[in-house]
């Protein structure tokens, strides 16, 4: 029996986006996230410090996402780093609901609103996060983090930003954090109630 509220289809489209983010994992999750982690040990990571903390599976679900734009633009690494957010959130948006796309969006933001409002954030970030801090355009104005506290997501972007400067962590088992494989959240990824 369908679910309630489930069009034709909807099986095959939840199937075919689970095919669509275990492959960008395969084929660009092996890439160099920092020093300490791959690409995919990284969204790993922070969709596992994003449960431990309880959060929703939206917010989780954001969390293991919340760099899809990186996989994206691989081929320009300047641009997937300046607009990475924007990228991952546009493709998160076309098959996931706001509550997953919009924290994904805003992840750079958040780390720029961070930097404008808490002083010691940005001695925290890892060295390769203060690098593309710069080419991010730097800690907001005022204006801008105005701006950012507008957004119904800030707060959700503000705990992504969270989970991703936690996520680098060397190994799987990460600080005793149980680390589960991308395809651990293969419900999350076909549940209705989190897709567009
Ligand atoms: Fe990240």
């Amino acid at each position: 029996m369908p679910e309630k509220g489930a069009e034709t289809g909807v099986e095959t489209g939840a199937d075919r986006v689970v095919d669509e983010v275990l492959a960008l994992f395969a084929a660009h999750g092996h890439a160099t996230y920092s020093e300490r982690v791959t690409m995919e040990q990284h969204a790993r990571q922070a969709a596992a410090l994003a449960r431990a903390e309880g959060a929703d599976d939206a917010l989780v679900l954001a969390a293991l996402l919340h760099d899809v734009g990186h996989f994206l633009a691989e081929a320009d690494s300047e641009f997937g780093v300046t607009d990475h957010g924007t990228s991952g959130g546009a493709w998160v948006a076309e098959r996931f609901a706001d509550d997953v796309s919009e924290p994904v969006r805003l992840h750079v933001a958040a780390k720029r609103y961070r930097c404008f409002v808490d002083p010691g954030y940005e001695a925290e970030l890892s060295p390769a996060s203060i690098g593309t801090l710069r080419l991010q355009g730097g800690a907001m104005s005022a204006d801008e983090a105005a701006a950012f506290e507008a957004e119904p997501f800030a707060d959700a972007a503000l705990a992504v930003r969270g989970w991703d400067d936690g996520g680098k962590l060397a190994g799987d088992a990460a600080g005793g954090l149980e680390v589960p494989p991308v395809d651990h959240w293969r419900p999350l990824l076909v549940d209705p109630g989190l897709r567009r």
